[in-house]
């Protein structure tokens, strides 16, 4: 299987179909839950990349464009960012493809701890408040913080079921990579999320 090698001559990447491991059962995956830190700098295969973010906050209903993580008034706020050594991607979860914002390592920025660096994906969850009308601040924070949640408890899943560790993390200054990605102010970071093979 192929490693994730993009080509940064192109800005998208179109990812291959999502396809999760068929004997995964959801009470395997549930038992296997947990957060790992250590986990190994090899690159993951893009078909992993590519169901890591179906997973995470695909497309699972055609035609309503429903996801597979809710989100409050149905806003789908959130926009879901692979952080990875060859540039940073925005996950476009209709067209199933990433798009470049940035072809740097910006890994060491998507946390305060040091594993973040070498992690091989590391996820940054994005709400845009402009797209949360007539709520007020604090529920915008608390509503997108939630959805976000979700989308992590996705990721936990699938990783649990591929075998790959993972750890959600609130520990991100927010102000530096939102800089970094080029962030306007309405988009927010929620959390990141970092993933690879666990070292034992
Ligand atoms: C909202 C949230 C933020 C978290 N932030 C961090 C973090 O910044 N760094 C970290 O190492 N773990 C972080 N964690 C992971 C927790 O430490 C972990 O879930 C907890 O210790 C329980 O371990 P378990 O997930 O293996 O059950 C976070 C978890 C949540 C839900």
């Amino acid at each position: 299987m192929s490693t994730v090698a993009l080509n940064l001559e192109t800005d998208d990447v179109v990812l291959p179909a999502p396809a999760l491991p068929e004997r995964a059962t959801l009470e395997a995956t549930l038992r296997q839950r947990k957060s790992t830190r250590d986990v190994r700098a090899d690159a993951l295969p893009l078909a992993t990349l590519s169901a890591l973010l179906w997973a995470a906050f695909g497309i699972n209903r055609s035609g309503s464009g429903g996801r597979t993580a809710p989100s409050a008034h149905n806003w789908q706020e959130t926009t879901v960012y692979a952080v990875l050594p060859e540039g940073s991607y925005r996950y476009d979860a209709p067209s199933h493809r990433l798009c470049l914002v940035k072809a740097q390592d910006l890994r060491h920025l998507t946390g305060t701890q040091p594993f973040v660096g070498s992690a091989p994906l590391n996820l940054v969850y994005v709400a845009d408040f402009a797209r949360m009308p007539d709520v007020a601040p604090h529920e915008r924070e608390f509503l997108a913080g939630v959805a976000s949640g979700c989308i992590a408890q996705n990721v936990y899943l699938a990783c649990a079921a591929f075998g790959l560790g993972t750890v959600l993390r609130g520990l991100v200054d927010r102000r530096a990579l939102a800089h970094a990605l080029g962030l306007p102010p309405t988009q927010r970071i929620t959390l990141a999320q970092s993933v690879g093979v666990p070292l034992s």
